[in-house]
């Protein structure tokens, strides 16, 4: 994919994430919204990349440049700048204050499972997903086609929420402790295309990420890091 169009849906995103951005449910112990909303940002944003370039939209390690790290703690990033050489490019803008904004996304993330859909050509690419119920996702949907579109589900709670042609929107749901089965829609497709959220004890449990670095697995040092 071309840098330039990821940089592009990157900065577009930032601009428009306000009205897809309904807050994350009520976890423990959770950092304000406040410090993860300007954590979010400078992960998509910083140095012009953001940590997204490399580790994916949703740090799940997509793209085969930087791994998986929805979870990791202040302590692996900061271990991650000073050793890892391909982040060289954005450690001087990655200042005390954007690495605790950062970090705090970081550990938001860990917390919820990433639910990832894609919508295109009237249909949603999932279209089925399981989770154990009581669990925290990250619902998130990419807009493939051409068209701005709108998504929505009433019996999820989910109002109304709309996500540009060629770019990605995102909101945090909790599954009722209950089994059941919802559907998420695009309302304005005029296709009869859904996603099927199956909330099920037969799902796997989300176990939250907290990553285990390859520093840590090879040597007792407590920096994380690469
Ligand atoms: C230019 C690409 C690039 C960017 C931008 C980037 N990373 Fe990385 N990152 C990597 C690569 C590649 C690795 C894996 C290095 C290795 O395994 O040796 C990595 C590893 C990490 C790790 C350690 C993960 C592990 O399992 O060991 C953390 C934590 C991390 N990055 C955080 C961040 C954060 C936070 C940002 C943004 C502020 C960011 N990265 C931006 C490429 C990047």
């Amino acid at each position: 994919m071309g840098f330039r169009y990821l940089l592009m849906a990157v900065l577009h995103f930032a601009f428009a994430a306000g009205p897809l951005w309904p807050g994350p449910p009520a976890l423990a112990d959770e950092p304000s919204n406040d410090l993860i909303e300007k954590g979010r940002e400078v992960f998509l944003t910083v140095a012009g990349v953001g940590c997204a370039e490399c580790h994916g939209r949703y740090a799940e390690g997509d793209l085969g440049i930087g791994p998986f790290n929805r979870g990791a703690t202040e302590a692996n990033i900061r271990g991650a700048l000073q050793k890892v050489d391909p982040m060289k490019i954005i450690r001087d803008e990655m200042t005390d204050e954007k690495i605790v904004q950062v970090a705090a996304y970081f550990r938001w993330m860990g917390e919820l499972q990433l639910v990832k859909t894609m919508y295109k050509q009237g249909r949603f690419i999932a279209n089925e997903v399981s989770i154990y119920p009581g669990t925290a996702i990250q619902l998130a949907v990419q807009n493939a086609s051409f068209e701005p579109h709108t998504f929505a589900s009433d019996p999820m709670g989910i109002k109304p929420f709309r996500v540009n042609s060629r770019d990605f929107g995102d909101l945090t749901w909790r599954a009722p402790d209950n089994e059941g089965v919802f559907e998420l829609r695009c309302t304005d497709c005029g296709s009869d295309g859904k996603l099927t959220i199956r909330v099920s004890r037969s799902a796997k449990p989300h176990v939250p990420s907290r990553p285990v670095l390859k520093s840590q697995a090879a040597t007792s040092s407590s920096e994380g890091g690469c």
